[in-house]
């Protein structure tokens, strides 16, 4: 196939604008923002330059911009050994443990530094009642009581978690601009495309190229070292919202898996990138059930009123054994199973059952507090998730006289919430019983040299959710800043010029204009394709053949092979996407960084022979958990030099005992 190049012949070139800095960080997400705040400390006095760049408003960008209700990791009273077991159980026995009880340790730090910023955290009254954020009570460093939802879980009024996080990296970032002279530290809407080995070293990065989705320029930024945590990757899949309410989905639509493609390309190592979250949600406004499950008790059941979890326990133990041996330990993939199970014998809907759970709690409550319950109720979707409150006004919907239907969503790549995929990363140096090999000098860094990564980016490494990952974002940028301390003189160059890195982000815009008139209607053309029907094409690709929802999340190696031959057809015409204005150009890139998830994704699948998540996904070929064999970390490396992926195991080390 001839290849399309873009000599700007046809549309504008862009201003070129480069950037030098020490430290960059890629996105300004709970990630960046903690490691923003981190590094100005440290970074500034010794002259580091640091600096963000976020294809979004920093304030509402990623996975809380819409706000949240709880923060989801807080040990408080509990021990960080136990939040790994936790973790481990939850993620059918493979995780970094060493990453997982170093999460731990620093997380509380994190949400105490939240609270002081003015995030509202709920508290417990001595008589045992609710204080919300907005009553009067102690701190949590001053002894105050968090509002416990579950063991790890704390309830919060966290509209605006997001602007008050946001805030304090943005000071950072004032700070160490105006400490080491910097013109400008924070670029919002500029979205980047692709990382760049130094020209002397392939294994070490040097530059991120990407452009402004606002006006027509373009960025070099040229850096030390990068954490790149643009979060995971959504819209791989096709969706269940349709046609009106297409673009609704639960993980946030602007994290496009930039953080995997990007770190695959250059040749980073990526871990057990098989693994996915598919969360059961409120259905089609995608609004979250752990509020309800843990501080409301509700129950979901089928709509006999069996609780799944109940009549599908001893066949599902019976199938996929010890990961589903305890009753009261059922991990989120095994309830999810448990849930399907139900729905394919055509048992559905599922209702989480709002109203009992109501009557229930109101039995030892007055008037008054019934009237705080059932605004704690409302709260719980007005915080984090606006558009279930729509649905539930629009369907005529009182949560405290009838339940809600709930529903298994479309798959998801993450690696902070429920899931782990990710990148493989060096751990802490001091954790008692850890191979020699999971540290290779600073803590967070990729098998790329200099390039870091946190939050969704860190593979076998789950459940740290927003206060997590801010810890962690933390715990990088300190690693950061001792790398650029010890790698003083290097100055990153590139083999490329800007002017080539410019034709390549524009090359969209150049077939656009050279062929929109070859038909009348824009949107069909014999030379080109817009991204929408490209990511149309993704989406029905990854869900037919690569466990969708079309087929209950079923695959085997027979459609994984059949998918991954479409989806090399698919990659050539991605080298003919066509974009009409700034928006569209980044559709674009955002359709290629999916494309490069999607396809890891896919061969993580087939290269692991076990159902190793069932109630995320299935392989009907290896429908059982192999502990024998696959209990282990599976690698995969893009090998930049001969274009192919290539696949190991890993071993996996338990450090911390039942
Ligand atoms: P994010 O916070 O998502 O940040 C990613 C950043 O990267 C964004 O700023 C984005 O704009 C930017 N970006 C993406 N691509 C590019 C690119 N190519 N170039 C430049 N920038 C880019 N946790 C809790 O503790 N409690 C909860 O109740 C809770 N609820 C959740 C509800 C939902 C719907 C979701 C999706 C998550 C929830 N979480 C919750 C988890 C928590 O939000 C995440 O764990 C956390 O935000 C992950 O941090 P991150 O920095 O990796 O990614
Ligand atoms: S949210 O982050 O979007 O709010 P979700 O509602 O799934 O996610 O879960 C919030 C927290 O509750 C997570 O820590 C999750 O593991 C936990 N959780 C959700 N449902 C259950 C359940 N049925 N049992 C135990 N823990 C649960």
């Amino acid at each position: 196939m001839e290849l399309e190049t873009c000599t700007f012949s046809y549309c504008q070139r862009p201003e070129i604008i480069e950037v030098e800095a020490d430290i960059l960080l890629i996105g300004g997400g709970m990630a960046n923002c903690g490691a923003a705040f981190e590094a100005a400390r440290w970074a500034t006095p010794k002259g580091l330059k640091i600096v963000m760049v976020d294809k979004a408003a920093t304030d509402r960008s990623g996975a809380v911009a819409m706000g949240l209700s709880a923060i989801n990791t807080y040990m408080g009273e509990n021990d960080p050994k136990d939040y790994v077991k936790m973790v481990r159980g939850d993620l059918m026995g493979i995780i970094r443990e060493d990453l997982v009880y170093d999460v731990g340790r620093h997380v509380d730090d994190s949400v105490h530094l939240f609270e002081e910023w003015g995030l509202p955290v709920w508290k417990r009254a001595d008589d045992g009642h609710t204080l919300d954020g907005a009553q009067p009570a102690k701190k949590l460093t001053e002894g105050g009581k968090p509002v416990r939802s579950g063991k790890w879980q704390i309830m919060i009024n966290g509209e605006s978690y997001k602007v008050i996080v946001a805030e304090a990296a943005k000071k950072a970032l004032e700070f160490n601009r105006v400490g080491t002279g910097m013109a400008q530290n924070h670029y919002e809407r500029v979205f980047i495309v692709e990382l760049f080995p130094d020209a002397n070293d392939s294994n070490r990065v040097a530059a991120a190229a990407g452009f402004s989705v606002r006006e027509n320029k373009a960025y070099i930024f040229k850096a030390k070292c990068m954490l790149l945590a643009a979060g995971g990757a959504v819209n791989c899949f096709r969706p269940r919202s349709v046609a009106e309410g297409q673009g609704r989905a639960w993980y946030p639509v602007w994290n496009s898996g930039s953080t995997y493609a990007m770190a695959a390309q250059l040749g980073a190592e990526l871990v057990l990138m098989e693994n996915r979250f598919v969360p059961a949600r409120f259905k089609d406004g995608y609004g979250p059930v752990g509020a309800w499950f843990l501080f409301f008790k509700a129950k979901a059941t089928n709509s006999l009123g069996e609780d799944y979890c109940v009549t599908h326990f001893e066949s599902s133990k019976a199938k996929y054994g010890k990961y589903c041996s305890d009753p009261h330990k059922l991990g989120t993939a095994i309830r999810n199973h448990m849930m399907m199970c139900d729905m394919k014998l055509g048992k559905g809907p599922i209702l989480m059952n709002t109203h009992l759970a109501m009557d229930e709690l109101a039995k030892t409550m007055d008037a008054k507090q019934i009237k705080h319950l059932e605004a704690e109720a409302w709260e719980d979707f007005l915080d984090m998730c606006i558009g279930q409150a729509g649905v539930w006004a629009a369907m005529n919907i009182d949560p405290s006289k009838t339940p809600s239907e709930i529903m298994p969503t479309e798959p998801y790549l993450l690696g902070s919430h429920a899931g782990c995929a990710g990148i493989w990363v060096s751990g802490p140096d001091d954790i008692a019983g850890a191979p020699k090999e999971w540290n290779w000098g600073y803590n967070r860094m990729t098998t790329v040299k200099g390039l870091f990564t946190a939050g969704d980016g860190v593979g076998a490494s789950g459940h740290k959710f927003s206060s997590g990952s801010h810890a962690e974002g933390r715990i990088a940028a300190k690693a950061m800043v001792s790398f650029c301390l010890d790698n003083k003189d290097y100055k990153p160059t590139v083999k490329k010029t800007n002017d080539e890195l410019a034709a390549e982000l524009y090359l969209p815009f150049e077939i656009y204009e050279k062929y929109k008139n070859y038909s009348t209607d824009t949107a069909t053309n014999p030379y080109y394709i817009r991204p929408k029907m490209l990511q149309a094409r993704l989406q029905k690709i990854m869900d037919e053949y690569v466990g969708g929802i079309s087929t209950y999340y079923m695959t085997s190696k027979t459609m994984l092979d059949a998918g991954l031959k479409q989806l090399d057809l698919l990659k050539e015409d991605a080298a003919k996407m066509a974009a009409a204005d700034l928006h569209e150009l980044m559709r674009c890139w955002e359709n290629y960084h999916r494309i490069w998830t999607s396809e890891s994704h896919a061969r993580h699948i087939l290269f692991r022979e076990d159902t190793r998540y069932p109630g995320y996904y299935y392989r009907g070929d290896f429908d059982f958990v192999d502990d024998e064999n696959w209990r282990c970390f599976t690698i995969s490396k893009w090998d930049v030099q001969n274009k192919k992926w290539i696949f190991s195991k890993r071993d996996y080390v338990q450090l911390v005992p039942d």
